[in-house]
């Protein structure tokens, strides 16, 4: 994978630029590249844009499909909460995503009530996911829920082994991008796409899941295209199907339930 670089397009947030090259090790650039992938921070937001076929992709927690998802999102019956153990259970646990992405189930646990601390290991993602937050952090509509969501940018795999006892998480939910059979699938959103390109597939997936596994109180939750494979290692214990996403549960043990 080349390098992705950052350019700033708005003058007054030279700053901001220069703290988000530092934080991610990304390089500065002062012209806005004409091919490939970068990111640019703008007045708005930080995107990451291409001269290809398809617009910006960045991480949103305030507007578009983050509001829709917010405000008639199925509470804790939706799948992902299913998956999760919310359904029932007395305190809600307190959930890594070992696999943030632009942080879109993060944004839909964190909204029913969970703290969840967001592991990225790309730093064009990591980046994207800390402006949103920064976003979310400044709108009054999502304060309260992005307090409840926190960034750490490293590979999930050593950031759960070198976690102390006393911060153990009670779930880890892990949804890495898979070669094969959910290519198509990914493709088809242009976010995705543009993650396949920048970032790659996850190829090192079954180690993840040990290491889940390992640091996980109560249970794994992999996220899958329906059709697609378990990741390779251990049988999951439970299966929960939906309409075109299928969560694989590694259960470790039962949440209390009231
Ligand atoms: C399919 S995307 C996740 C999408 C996410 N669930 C969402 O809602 O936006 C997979 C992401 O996991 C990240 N990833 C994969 N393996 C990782 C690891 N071992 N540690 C940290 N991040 C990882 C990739 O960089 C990629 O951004």
């Amino acid at each position: 994978m080349t390098a992705t670089p950052l350019y700033c397009a708005e003058p007054a947030r030279l700053d901001a630029a220069l703290r988000l090259c530092e934080r991610f090790s990304l390089l500065q650039v002062k012209k806005r590249p004409t091919d490939g992938y970068w990111l640019e921070l703008n007045g708005e937001r930080l995107e990451l844009l291409t001269t290809g076929k398809h617009g910006a992709v960045y991480a949103e927690f305030v507007e578009g499909a983050a509001r829709h998802r917010r405000e008639q999102g199925g509470g804790r019956g939706q799948p992902v909460a299913k998956a999760v153990g919310l359904k029932g259970a007395k305190e809600l646990p307190y959930v890594v995503d070992a696999t943030a992405g632009l942080g879109r189930d993060s944004f839909v646990l964190a909204t029913l009530g969970c703290r969840v601390t967001m592991v990225e290991r790309s730093p064009v993602a990591a980046a994207l996911l800390a402006d949103a937050l920064e976003r979310a952090l400044r709108d009054e509509t999502t304060r309260d829920i992005a307090e409840r969501m926190t960034l750490a940018h490293a590979n999930s795999r050593d950031w759960l082994a070198g976690l102390p006892e006393a911060q153990r998480p009670d779930v880890v939910f892990v949804d890495p991008m898979f070669p094969d059979t959910d290519k198509k699938a990914a493709a088809a959103k242009k976010d995705m796409q543009a993650f396949q390109h920048v970032i790659g597939d996850d190829m090192d997936s079954a180690e993840l899941l040990a290491a889940a596994i390992a640091a996980a109180k109560v249970r794994v939750v992999v996220k899958r295209p329906r059709l697609g494979a378990p990741i390779a290692g251990v049988k999951p214990s439970a299966v929960l199907d939906g309409k075109s996403t299928r969560f694989d549960l590694y259960v470790i043990k039962a949440l209390a339930s009231g």
